[in-house]
């Protein structure tokens, strides 16, 4: 009948992004909430709703090997369970915009790499250059200081995990780089920041990528609450004319309400912010932008 609009929704994939980049999301549907990065030919999908969504294995045929499941509310803890093809026993390398990273399936609470910051680790292996330090705190598998460390700065990593940071020095090494060249640091960020500003230390960039909620040797941080204090402990430690980089992972704060309070800090120790740049989420995560991000360099 004239007039009358199809009603199958056609599913999508998300092309790669680049020929150098072997891991993205490659779907998301906001509205039934599924969630589908791709892994160099494993799929790991994520779902709100307990039952495994059937189309997934259409939308994956001649594209996928492997789809693994993991349904969001179970224990950030679980591994994903193998669906169907063939399982991956063993931990395995991805590429991002000419990075090599380690991806496990068998970690738990992510499997190496959070696929959203693509667009931030590519500013930071832009921005960073030789000779330069570049320090980045809760840092989890050392993305970011994979990128400034391969733009030949030299790096700081910081996170209250052992374990990530062997992750990092394994990802520094398949990267070619000499993990000796460089510091890491297991412990507390927040403390950590003070420490190097009690002695005098200070770095040309720096990346702020907390969790959304976190405990600290005394209390705790919320990014909606205390992210102005964070940035605030940043400032002191920049460089004239360096940059930071400031994330979020948090649905309930606002990309206005997140440059207030990280102005508001980076202005508490009288810098002066030259340039910000919010780059927004990689285009395959639009729809959904729970990560905020802002590009500042500091006078
Ligand atoms: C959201 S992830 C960071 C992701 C990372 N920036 C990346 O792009 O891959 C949070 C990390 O912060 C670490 N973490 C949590 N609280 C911390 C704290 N108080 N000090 C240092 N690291 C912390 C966790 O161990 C975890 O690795």
């Amino acid at each position: 009948m004239a007039g009358l609009q199809p009603t199958v929704t056609v599913k999508k994939r998300f092309p790669a992004p680049s020929p150098d980049t072997t891991a993205w999301r490659i779907f998301h549907d906001a509205a039934s909430e599924v969630w589908v990065d791709h892994f160099d030919g494993r799929w790991l999908v994520q779902t709100r709703e307990p039952d495994f969504p059937g189309f997934v294995t259409q939308l994956a045929e001649g594209v996928a090997d492997s789809i693994y499941w993991r349904p969001r509310d179970k224990a950030a803890a679980t591994a994903p369970v193998l669906v169907a093809g063939e399982s991956v026993a063993e931990r395995f390398a991805v590429r991002e915009n000419g990075a090599s990273f380690w991806i496990d399936f068998r970690a738990g609470y992510s499997c190496g790499i959070f696929l959203d910051q693509r667009l931030n680790r590519r500013w930071v292996g832009e921005i960073a250059r030789p000779g330069q330090r570049v320090l980045n705190t809760f840092a989890y598998t050392g993305g970011f200081s994979v990128m400034a460390a391969l733009a030949g700065a030299t790096t700081t990593t910081v996170d209250l995990s052992g374990t990530y940071l062997d992750w990092t020095w394994e990802n520094f090494t398949l990267n070619g780089l000499d993990p000796a060249a460089h510091h890491g640091v297991k412990g507390d960020a927040f403390n950590w920041l003070r420490t190097f500003a009690r002695q005098g230390r200070t770095f040309h960039g720096i990346v702020l990528d907390p969790p959304t909620f976190s405990r600290k040797a005394k209390g705790t941080f919320r990014s909606e609450r205390d992210y102005a204090d964070l940035a605030a402990l940043a400032a002191a430690l920049i460089e004239p004319g360096g940059w930071i980089l400031c994330c979020a992972n948090t649905h309930g704060l606002t990309s206005e309400r997140f440059e207030r309070d990280v102005l508001r800090g980076i202005r508490s120790r009288r810098r002066r912010v030259l340039s910000r740049e919010d780059p927004g989420m990689p285009p395959e995560f639009r729809g959904d932008e729970y990560l905020k991000s802002l590009r500042l360099v500091v006078e």
